[in-house]
């Protein structure tokens, strides 16, 4: 049976859509799951992302690596913040991280809710992350986390690369008539010739801007870096292609 490719723009939204049967890919690009996917090509084990700052706090508590932000800011009980670059240091290979930030993580525990496999997207993994949305050969639901339940630029516009690939390289076995992947390929396909540049507008880009903390912009939007997969296992993330570390 031919597949079909959906988005959702916003938690908010998410209420709306069939969950029955869908592949959940949970995004966000600036820097949840960007920084997901770097802990993962540098070997991390896995990553328990916490919605509460409270439950963070318990893991830290029992001696876990704890990463955090607010609004951007490292929480002051964090070993470090959420950027990709924190996930990049030697100390990350093999360790459980616990992860807590204000829109990804709480967008990953949304997704958890329904039972449905979720895996994790961002430009980084986006090659891997095609090839294994083919072979699963699942009805899939692009998740943006957007910021606080708004819509944002750079989740949306890997939405529109993510379906635009997966469209491509199916040979017909997947479609789309969802309006929101549909708007999703058109910024994609504006932005796509320089999409670094494109993402100059985002609003998230230059709240990282003011705190000094857009040096990571250009490791974000580069595309296919890492051959990592991300996925949901007993409410933990795990890497699902370990031998394919790059
Ligand atoms: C988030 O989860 O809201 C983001 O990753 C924010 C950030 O750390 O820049």
């Amino acid at each position: 049976m031919i597949k079909h490719i959906e988005t959702c723009f916003s938690p908010m939204l998410f209420q709306l859509f069939e969950k029955q049967g869908r592949l959940i890919v949970v995004a966000d690009i600036f820097r949840a799951t960007s920084s997901i996917c770097a802990a993962f090509g540098n070997g991390a084990k896995e990553i328990i992302a916490v919605s509460e700052k409270s439950e963070c706090l318990k893991y830290k508590e029992k001696g876990y690596i704890v990463a955090g932000e607010r609004e951007g800011k490292i929480l002051d009980y964090a070993d470090m913040g959420n950027s990709p670059d924190d996930f990049l240091t030697p100390e990350i290979k093999g360790k459980s991280i616990v992860l807590n930030t204000t829109n990804g993580t709480r967008t990953i525990r949304i997704a958890s809710e329904y039972n449905n496999p979720v895996v994790i997207g961002a430009f980084i993994n986006l090659g891997a992350l095609t090839e294994y949305i083919i072979k699963e050969n699942k009805h899939v639901l692009i998740f943006c986390s957007g910021w606080k339940d708004h819509f944002s630029l750079e989740d949306s516009l890997f939405a529109g690369a993510l379906a635009n690939e997966i469209l491509i390289k199916s040979n017909d076995r997947y479609y789309t008539k969802c309006d929101a992947t549909h708007a999703a390929m058109d910024i994609w396909k504006a932005a796509k010739n320089n999409p670094r540049k494109y993402i100059d507008k985002a609003a998230h880009r230059s709240r990282l801007k003011y705190m000094k903390l857009d040096n990571v912009i250009d490791y974000c939007m580069k595309i296919s870096t890492v051959n990592v997969i991300p996925v949901l296992k007993n409410n933990r993330l795990i890497n699902s292609n370990e031998t394919l570390i790059n």
